[in-house]
């Protein structure tokens, strides 16, 4: 019984010395010293012992016990040494390594202007309002007092969802369904995307962008329009610059306006920019029509208002000298770096 005990002594010796991980470990334990174990299993032959031998053996075997704890517990110590110096080692950072250079992103030049373009409409008061690029016939033109068979109608400039709903050609729907909501004094612009059926080229988009403009009121005036879109125009385009309101048509405002600007590449001197005019058409203007009013619920005896709505693409390349709309759909990043 002693020679088995020492060769279990040896062999559990050898077993653990060829260890190297740490879970194994539990396994050996289990294999030597548990319930199970070899050294459990030698000690239940002790019955056939005569009494002198038993307790040497066993003192024997308690021996081999302690040893192989205190042994299982070197080696744990050890080879947990050993795997936090791995750890150290895997997961070490070497700080003197330079960064990295991430590319920076930055604003389209169509949101730049928007912001500019809101933060001057906030400054005098008025509020945002967004409306659906998907619209009904109704309000894109029906309310608008475009009748049946207005020209903007035709197909070759609308796109046609069904018999009723249409891509927004404008950002002009909005201001019904905003007078539909809310009650007078409503100041407010639309900034937004709309659609028309155009072949592209480097002055049309089938997708740009417009920023309406609508102000009711009791007693609002012609003058409150040209004083309102001049302080605007000063805002966008610099202190310098100049006003000029044309004459013109449209079916939801009457009387009808456009606006120029004086060039601010010549001081309104005339160069390539403004085609040797000095001017530059910003938009489109009027006063709301009474029946437009009335399609949006207000009581044209009671309130008046103005409307307007420029083309925010154009603008932007006005501000940057762009000559070509399609860029600014293209998102060529070697474009887009330079805003
Ligand atoms: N909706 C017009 C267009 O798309 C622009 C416009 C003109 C809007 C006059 C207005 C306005 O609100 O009063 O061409």
């Amino acid at each position: 019984m002693q020679t088995k005990l020492e060769q279990i002594r040896k062999e559990a010796q050898n077993a653990l010395e060829k260890l190297d991980k740490l879970d194994e470990l539990s396994s050996f334990r289990i294999e030597y010293l548990g319930k199970k174990g070899k050294l459990t299993r030698i000690l239940r032959g002790m019955g056939s012992l005569s009494p002198e031998e038993r307790p040497k053996i066993g003192q024997l075997a308690n021996e081999i016990r302690a040893h192989l704890e205190a042994e299982i517990e070197k080696k744990t110590r050890l080879l947990e040494e050993e795997a936090l110096n791995q750890r150290l080692r895997d997961e070490a950072i070497d700080v003197t390594i330079p960064g990295k250079a991430y590319h920076r992103g930055n604003l389209h030049p169509l949101s730049i202007v928007l912001n500019e373009i809101k933060d001057i409409f906030l400054g005098m008061g008025f509020q945002i309002a967004e409306g659906p690029e998907v619209e009904l016939d109704y309000y894109n033109f029906e309310a608008l007092n475009i009748p049946r068979n207005h020209p903007a109608r035709d197909t070759q400039d609308t796109f046609y969802i069904t018999e009723n709903i249409v891509l927004r050609t404008h950002t002009s729907p909005t201001q019904i369904r905003v007078m539909e909501k809310e009650k007078p004094p409503i100041k407010i612009i639309v900034p937004g995307r709309v659609y028309r059926s155009d072949e592209v080229d480097a002055t049309h988009s089938p997708i740009f962008h417009q920023v309406e403009g609508l102000v009711i009121d009791k007693n609002i005036t012609m003058g409150d329009l040209k004083g309102t879109l001049d302080v605007f125009a000063k805002e966008l385009f610099g202190p310098r610059t100049r006003t000029q309101f044309r004459p013109h048509h449209f079916p939801f405002t009457e009387p009808s306006a456009e606006m120029d600007a004086s060039c601010a590449a010549c001081d309104g001197a005339g160069c390539r920019v403004c085609s040797y005019t000095g001017w530059i058409e910003i938009l489109g203007a009027g006063m709301v029509h009474p029946k437009v009013l009335m399609y949006g619920g207000i009581d044209p005896e009671k309130y008046s208002g103005f409307a307007f709505g420029m083309g925010l693409d154009r603008i932007v390349n006005l501000k940057y000298g762009i000559d070509d709309i399609r860029l600014l759909f293209e998102n060529d990043i070697r474009f887009l770096d330079q805003f």
